[in-house]
């Protein structure tokens, strides 16, 4: 990773390099940098405000690079404030979390939160590159490991049986003590899975849907429980999947063994299933709803079959629901 940062830094005025990093993955650079307490909460406006008056007084100009260095929550707020600065300036990620590895840090789309709506505010603006370096994993506390494999067990759904099958197995190798199993093949697969999507449908107008899978019911958790983004992505695809196999005929046996590594790892949700009107308008509000009276999912057919604008009713999101919580 080093070099090709070199070069990536050389192509820019070194006066004009500024660095936004989470207090966690602070390091010494020489660069003027911006550090802050990451999370959520810092996906706010107040938040983009400060950085944007920051690089003002910092005297950046259009020719700036921004470098994030962080999670998914310092990668979706720098890349929201570079695609705003004075219309857009550079910005590359470094991510430091797995779920950043994978997905956040990749595909361009940034954004803030509004109120209690996760990404209400955002754009689509790719970075310039995103480099990884495993040596973040180190200090990562297997609970963001986890919520990592939330999304690389998503990729692998969308892929096909194989590869949610390694993804599995390296979900319980880990668990199981082996730091090795969080390799870098496993990251570069789901990566790429990413990467080969967004590339022929940057803007979301079609494809890019399938990477939702998860994410309509997930939001929704992850906005009523505030936990964290790979467990809310978990709990949001056993509603999916269990939608997929009353519609669409799916497999019943991977939504068995995807219940089993939510029990085993990642436990319930701890909002309970009489919420269940508020998960469901919560849902209705999700901002990938074409329609405001619809619901749309990413359903599957089968592992590597992934339907994009499927729509559910509210009984059958009620009954998925009530699913998850029976387990
Ligand atoms: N833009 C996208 O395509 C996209 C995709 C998925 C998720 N997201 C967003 O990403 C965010 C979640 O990302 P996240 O899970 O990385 O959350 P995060 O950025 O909050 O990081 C999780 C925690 O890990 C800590 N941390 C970060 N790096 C560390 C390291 N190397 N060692 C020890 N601790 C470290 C952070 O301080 C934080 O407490 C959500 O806001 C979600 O909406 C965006």
């Amino acid at each position: 990773m080093d070099a090709e940062l070199e070069s990536i830094l050389a192509q820019y005025d070194s006066n004009q390099i500024f660095v936004i990093c989470s207090s966690r993955s602070a390091q010494p650079l020489l660069y003027p940098t911006f550090q802050l307490e990451d999370g959520e909460a810092a996906k706010s406006l107040a938040m983009a405000e400060e950085l944007w008056k920051w690089l003002t007084e910092h005297d950046a100009t259009r020719k700036a690079l921004l470098i994030n260095i962080g999670g998914g929550t310092v990668c979706d707020l720098g890349g929201f404030v570079a695609a705003t600065y004075l219309r857009g300036i550079d910005y590359i990620n470094i991510p430091t979390t797995l779920l950043a590895m994978v997905d956040a840090s990749i595909g361009g789309k940034t954004g803030i939160n509004l109120g209690g709506l996760k990404n209400r505010v955002g754009a689509f603006y790719p970075p310039k590159a995103v480099l990884t370096d495993m040596r973040y994993l180190e200090t990562l506390p297997p609970e963001e490991i986890l919520s990592g494999y939330g999304e690389i067990l998503k990729c692998g759904l969308l892929e096909g049986r194989a590869v949610f099958g390694q993804a599995a197995q390296s979900l319980e190798d880990f668990m199981n003590g082996s730091q090795e199993a969080v390799s870098m093949k496993v990251i570069t697969s789901a990566r790429a899975y990413k990467e080969h999507i967004v590339a022929s449908d940057p803007r979301e107008d079609g494809l890019r849907k399938v990477l939702n899978f998860g994410h309509t019911a997930g939001h929704a958790l992850e906005e009523k429980t505030h936990a964290r983004h790979g467990y809310s992505v978990m709990w949001g695809m056993i509603i999916e999947v269990y939608l997929s196999v009353i519609k669409l005929g799916f497999p019943k046996e991977i939504l068995t063994c995807l219940n089993q590594l939510m029990l085993s790892y990642y436990g319930r949700p701890s909002c309970n299933c009489k919420e269940q009107d508020e998960l469901v308008s919560l849902m209705r509000k999700d901002k990938k709803n074409a329609q405001a009276n619809a619901i749309n999912f990413t359903l599957l057919r089968q592992p590597g079959e992934p339907l994009i604008n499927q729509v559910a009713t509210d009984n059958e999101i009620r009954e998925g629901i009530e699913y998850l919580f029976s387990l």
